[in-house]
């Protein structure tokens, strides 16, 4: 079927257990895309091997996060959602990628020099080439838009690289991709602890995961910092305290939001109470994602038809650019 709209496309690493960040940052954008874009979701298995040689874990992983994205409202009717190795053609774009890549440029790349340094016993081929794979998966369906946080700024910088010298030495076949975001300021999703924002691997604590159940959540929020109350009306808020109307933004009404305001300003605010409205709010709004994220991982079989469904659109747009991307180097020998 001819897709008109342009073309979008992201991957998603199969780490497990996605959170309040994930979802305000990514997933929710990716929801809203894809009623107005040609949108290809796909989970980087071959990524994860980089740095995750032992595979023991990776189906019930690809299993969960597909199961998060869809529970969150990610349609597989209406966009291609697979896994990265079910899309061979990646491999061979990959390969002749590889060929446009600099061993200088790829050494300096910020994530490869970080993960040397975390783990400098498995600097394998891999991850120096992590970023060709990543734009191999990008191009390989032409797409402009990448819906991707900061830190994958550089990836996408390189990407651009790779596709202009391609285009360049064997002519125009692909867009230049770029970083794509809805709302220019980010929205801020604080983690518990005031240390930062909500992240995978530091401070679960201070987390909110979509699979943390309801009594982990109050338990949670409750041990939030605060103190004990501001003494001037309309006083400025400790960061601490910001951090937890920010909470309160992503899952409140207006109005519990407007009256712990108010009772901040006139210094009537309890925290205790304010801390257990936004319990309250966390449960209503984890929970049922939560509820859906299991059910769908009890039904194997829709997960293994929503992967080959999103298999075949992968494939059908991957093979139309192979044909392209051969024809261009010169590869069609008969
Ligand atoms: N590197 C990305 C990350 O760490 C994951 C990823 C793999 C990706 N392939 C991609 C992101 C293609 C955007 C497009 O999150």
């Amino acid at each position: 079927m001819k897709d008109d709209r342009e073309i979008v496309m992201s991957g998603i690493r199969p780490t497990g257990f996605l959170h309040l960040g994930n979802y305000f940052g990514a997933i929710r954008n990716y929801v809203k895309m894809q009623d107005d874009y040609n949108c290809f979701f796909m989970v980087a298995d071959w990524h994860s091997l980089t740095t995750h040689p032992d595979t023991k874990q990776l189906k019930s992983n690809v299993h969960r996060v597909l199961a998060e994205n869809i529970a969150c409202g990610l349609n597989p009717d209406k966009v291609a959602l697979y896994c990265q190795s079910h899309v061979h053609e990646t491999a061979e774009l990959y390969l002749y990628l590889n060929m446009l890549a600099y061993k200088g440029e790829l050494e300096k790349t910020v994530t490869f020099k970080d993960k040397v340094r975390q783990n400098p016993e498995n600097v394998n081929a891999g991850l120096l080439t992590y970023p060709v794979l990543q734009a191999a998966d990008i191009i390989l369906h032409r797409a402009k838009f990448v819906p991707v946080g900061k830190d994958q700024e550089q990836h996408l910088e390189m990407a651009r690289n790779f596709v202009n010298r391609f285009n360049h030495r064997y002519g125009e076949v692909f867009p230049e991709p770029q970083a794509f975001n809805y709302n220019q300021a980010l929205i801020k999703v604080p983690s518990l602890d005031n240390t930062g924002k909500m992240s995978k691997s530091e401070n679960q604590l201070a987390t909110l995961y979509l699979a943390d159940n309801d009594a982990t959540i109050r338990k949670k929020v409750m041990k939030a910092v605060t103190d004990s109350g501001p003494v001037e009306m309309n006083s400025a808020k400790p960061d601490y305290i910001e951090n937890i109307f920010d909470l309160m933004k992503l899952v409140s009404s207006a109005e519990v939001i407007n009256r712990f305001e108010d009772e901040f300003n006139n210094c009537t605010i309890r925290y205790g109470d304010m801390k257990k409205q936004l319990a309250e709010d966390m449960v209503n709004f984890i929970s049922p994602i939560r509820n859906q994220v299991e059910a769908i991982l009890q039904d194997e079989k829709y997960l293994l038809q929503v992967m080959e469904t999103g298999a075949a659109k992968a494939i059908e747009s991957a093979k139309a650019t192979m044909l392209q991307v051969r024809k261009a180097m010169g590869l069609q020998y008969y």
